[in-house]
């Protein structure tokens, strides 16, 4: 239970929870936005839905809301930068970005590991974010070595000696 925990111990145990990294991207009226989120994770196979959580006072929380649609970019090794220039607060510059963009205008970043174009059917407020849900309308993959976030550092994936080892989930 969260609740009457102290804040640096449950910061901590978060931590501890290695992830990917996404640039949730959108278009609304014109405005072209991301932010870095590593909270994506997915929610059903059948429908295909996703989910972010974004706090409520970022920029980006509020152009999806308003677009009901976005994109989901996932990192590739090579885009710690990007990773960082999207966690700032302000406007995000795409110039000088190579990327396509969605059926709803969204950027698709060129470089990254996959990318998953989105629908909202649910936004369930959390605390001091909100969780939005969305119908995966359309994703893409290539090959590469993906970014992680850990212990509040960038990481690159360590090679198995046995990649083919780890418990998959069932198809
Ligand atoms: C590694 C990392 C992961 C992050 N994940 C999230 C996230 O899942 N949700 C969120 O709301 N903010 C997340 N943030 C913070 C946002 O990227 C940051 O607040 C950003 O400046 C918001 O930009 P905006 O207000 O222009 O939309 C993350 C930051 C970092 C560095």
């Amino acid at each position: 239970m969260v609740s009457g925990v102290d804040p640096e111990s449950y910061k901590s145990s978060l931590r501890k929870f290695a992830s990917g990294i996404t640039i949730v991207t959108v278009a609304s009226n014109g405005d072209v936005h991301g932010m870095t989120a590593t909270s994506f994770a997915s929610v059903s196979l059948d429908p295909p839905l996703i989910l972010v959580s974004l706090e409520k006072r970022s920029h980006t929380r509020n152009l999806v809301l308003a677009s009901r649609s976005f994109a989901v970019n996932v990192l590739d090794a090579n885009q710690e930068s990007l990773a960082r220039d999207f966690a700032k607060r302000g406007e995000k510059i795409f110039s000088g970005i190579e990327c396509r963009r969605s059926a709803s205008g969204a950027p698709l970043i060129a470089g990254c590991l996959a990318w998953l174009e989105c629908d909202i059917t649910d936004v369930v407020p959390g605390g001091d974010h909100d969780v939005v849900i969305a119908k995966v309308v359309a994703s893409e993959t290539r090959d590469g070595v993906p970014l992680i976030y850990y212990e509040r550092a960038y990481r690159v994936l360590e090679q198995s000696a046995n990649p083919q080892s780890p418990a998959a989930p069932p198809e």
